[in-house]
Formats: C-alpha cells, sequence, structure tokens
C-alpha cells in the first residue's frame, strides 16, 4: 500500500512533510545501520536489541519510532527490515480502514515479516482493537455471526514484528502504547550530522559539491535529512544554470536566499509566524488556537510542523498559558526586546489593527 503524501502544505519548501518531489529519497536512503548517520542513540539501542533477536533466531519485539516529521521513521524501519534479512510491509494509519483491511494484511504475513504502520496515531479504534491480540499473541480474533448465536474464533498468525511511526507518540492510547517493546524517540538532527548526510547524498546523486556548500545546506536544513535533501536538489539547479555546476558555499547561499529561507532554515511562514506573536500578542503568551487562527494553519500543523525547530533553536517558548516568543526570536527577526515586566497591557482590538496595517 502506498504511503501517503501530505500535500496540504502548499508550496513550502523547508516543510518536513514528504511530498511527490521527495520520489528520489528512495535511491538516498541509508540500507544499513552502518551507513544511517546520527540518532546515535535509537541506534545504539536497535543494535543490540537486533542482534539478540537473531541470535535467539526470533522476530524482533514491536518498534515505536517517534519524532518530527522527516527524520527518516520510514529509513529506519527498511534498516531494521535489512538488518534483521526480514520482508517489509508498509502501510499508514489512514490507510487501513476498516478492521478486514488490517486482517488481510496480517494473515498474509509470512513468519518474522515487518509490518511498518506510518502515522499510528491516526488508525481508526476499531482497526486498532484488531491489533491488540495480534501484536500480544499473534493472534487474530475474529467474530462470526450476529446476536446471541455469535462466537469468536482466534486464528494464529505468524511471529511478525510491527513497527510504527507516530508524529505524536501523545496521542497513542496506552493499551496500543503499552503493546510496544522498544520505543525509540528521534531528535532533530546536528549540523554536522546533516553536512554528512548532504555530501553522501550529493556523492550518490553525482553533484560536485564543496564542503562548505554542504555545510550552507545543512545549516538551514531545520535539523531534518528530508528537508537537506530537498534544498540540495535546489542549489543543484541553481550551481547548474547560475555557476558551473558545483555547489560552492556562496552558490548555496545564493540560490536559498533567492528562496527566501534564512541563514537558520526559517522561511517566511516561519517568520509571519514570529510575528504575529510579538506584533498581534506583544511576545506572548498566545494559546496555539488563537496562534494557528493568526498563521492560517491548523493547530496541528503548528505542533509537528513549525514549532519542534523553533523550540529547539531557543526563539518560542511552550508556558501553561501559551507561547512565547523569546528575546532570540526578537534578535533574529532585527526588533527591539522589551522584557516581560515592563511590557505595558494594549488593548487587543488596538494590536490587532495595528498589526493590520503593518502585514
Ligand atoms: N538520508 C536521509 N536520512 C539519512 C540518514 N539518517 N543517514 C544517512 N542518509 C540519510
Amino acid at each position: 500500500m502506498p504511503i501517503e503524501f501530505d500535500d496540504n502544505l502548499g508550496e513550502r519548501l523547508v516543510s518536513a512533510e514528504a511530498r511527490h518531489e521527495d520520489d528520489t529519497e528512495g535511491s538516498l536512503r541509508p540500507q544499513r545501520l552502518g551507513d544511517y548517520i546520527g540518532q546515535e542513540k535509537a541506534k545504539e539501542n536497535l543494535r543490540v536489541f537486533i542482534e539478540a533477536a537473531r541470535m535467539r533466531g526470533e522476530s524482533l519485539d514491536h518498534v515505536l519510532l517517534s519524532g518530527p516529521p522527516g527524520l527518516g521513521k520510514t529509513t529506519l524501519a527498511g534498516v531494521i527490515a535489512n538488518e534483521m534479512g526480514s520482508n517489509l510491509r508498509v502501510t499508514s494509519g489512514p490507510a487501513i480502514e476498516k478492521a478486514g483491511d488490517l486482517a488481510a494484511l496480517l494473515t498474509n504475513l509470512a513468519p518474522h515479516d515487518i509490518l511498518f504502520i506510518d502515522e499510528i496515531h491516526r488508525l481508526n479504534r476499531s482497526v486498532e482493537e484488531v491489533l491488540y491480540p495480534a501484536m500480544e499473541d499473534f493472534a487474530l480474533d475474529i467474530i462470526i455471526g450476529k446476536g446471541p448465536s455469535a462466537r469468536s474464533i482466534r486464528l494464529d498468525l505468524p511471529p511478525f514484528t510491527l513497527i510504527g511511526a507516530t508524529t505524536r507518540a501523545g496521542q497513542l492510547t496506552a493499551p496500543l502504547r503499552d503493546r510496544f517493546g522498544v520505543l525509540l524517540k528521534l531528535e532533530l538532527y546536528k549540523t554536522d550530522e546533516l553536512e554528512r548526510i548532504v555530501t553522501r547524498s550529493a556523492d550518490i546523486l553525482n553533484m560536485p559539491i564543496e564542503s562548505s556548500g554542504a555545510r550552507e545546506i545543512a545549516g538551514r536544513s531545520r535539523g531534518t535529512p528530508r528537508i537537506a535533501n530537498r534544498l540540495l536538489k535546489r542549489v543543484r539547479d541553481w550551481a547548474q544554470v547560475k555557476a558551473d555546476g558545483c555547489i560552492t558555499r556562496e552558490v548555496a547561499d545564493e540560490a536559498l536566499r533567492a528562496l527566501e529561507i534564512d541563514h537558520l532554515g526559517l522561511d517566511a511562514t516561519d517568520r509571519r509566524m514570529l510575528r504575529g506573536i510579538i506584533d498581534i500578542y506583544d511576545g506572548g503568551p498566545v494559546g496555539l488556537e488563537a496562534l494557528a487562527a493568526t498563521v492560517g494553519e491548523e493547530t496541528v500543523t503548528l505542533e509537528d510542523v513549525y514549532e519542534p525547530y523553533l523550540l529547539q533553536l531557543g526563539f518560542l517558548s511552550r508556558t501553561p498559558r501559551g507561547r512565547c516568543a523569546t528575546k532570540y526570536a526578537y534578535d533574529h527577526l532585527g526588533l527591539a526586546y522589551t522584557a516581560q515586566a515592563e511590557k505595558e497591557p494594549a488593548s487587543e482590538q488596538q494590536t490587532v489593527d495595528d498589526w493590520m496595517k503593518k502585514v
């Protein structure tokens, strides 16, 4: 079953959601743990669990991968399958509509297959209930008939590994979360890790690149390999048309500047979000719903796609009363920062009117 692509993010080049233009991602995906750059903690744990399962000749315990989009959850599932020498079946939460769809998938698994369910938090409840006995006892409970004569029969399933991926581990129900033996949280990548990923991708795609060029792209990729690989392709176009084909620091900088991606990887939408908090809400705190309405995005998109990187940069803080822009955000936007205690409360109507004039 195909993985769903989320195109509702329009033309945003630095969105971390998978887009159709990322199709070549496949050829860039590392196949083995040794080629997978970054996520050292997760890799270290996986190495041990994989080796132990292989030594016992068993299937690996069920694995839950969580973290922001674009960090390589699907890639890691492929790596795990290769390391285990198992087949990988790929599907996603929204693609499994009925309990019967999942039952069909499960009964077609061979022993030690790996079933990957992306966006597992979006499984509906009746489908999820089929998963419980499947994960726990490798069994499928089927109800035959209706009313008083209904009876349940149990079908055995082959031992398999479920790998679930989610951007929102907190949204998983407790019974589902508790059935995963291995919980791995993927983190945003560091710039030097992204630099190695960009260099490796350029090598695979036969693009001449200088290390300073790779670093420039890495630093503007929001800690996310999918964005790094996407920016690399756009910079390659620029290098071909506007320069001699080699990706230098200058070429990368020029190309990314033309795409309105600043030196930290923020695009016009990020800046608009920060300006919204600062200009309308005097730097915050502002509730997520109000902020989403201000920037015209859904609350989940703000939480999953925009916030992780802004939080990591320290531009945004989450407080019990809402989101606040920090001094670093003001500095980055070239605005004067006023400490919270010195602020005069302005009338809400006045601030909205002022902001409307500016944007
Ligand atoms: N391409 C995308 N993600 C990667 C990773 N973590 N390591 C190597 N190449 C990648």
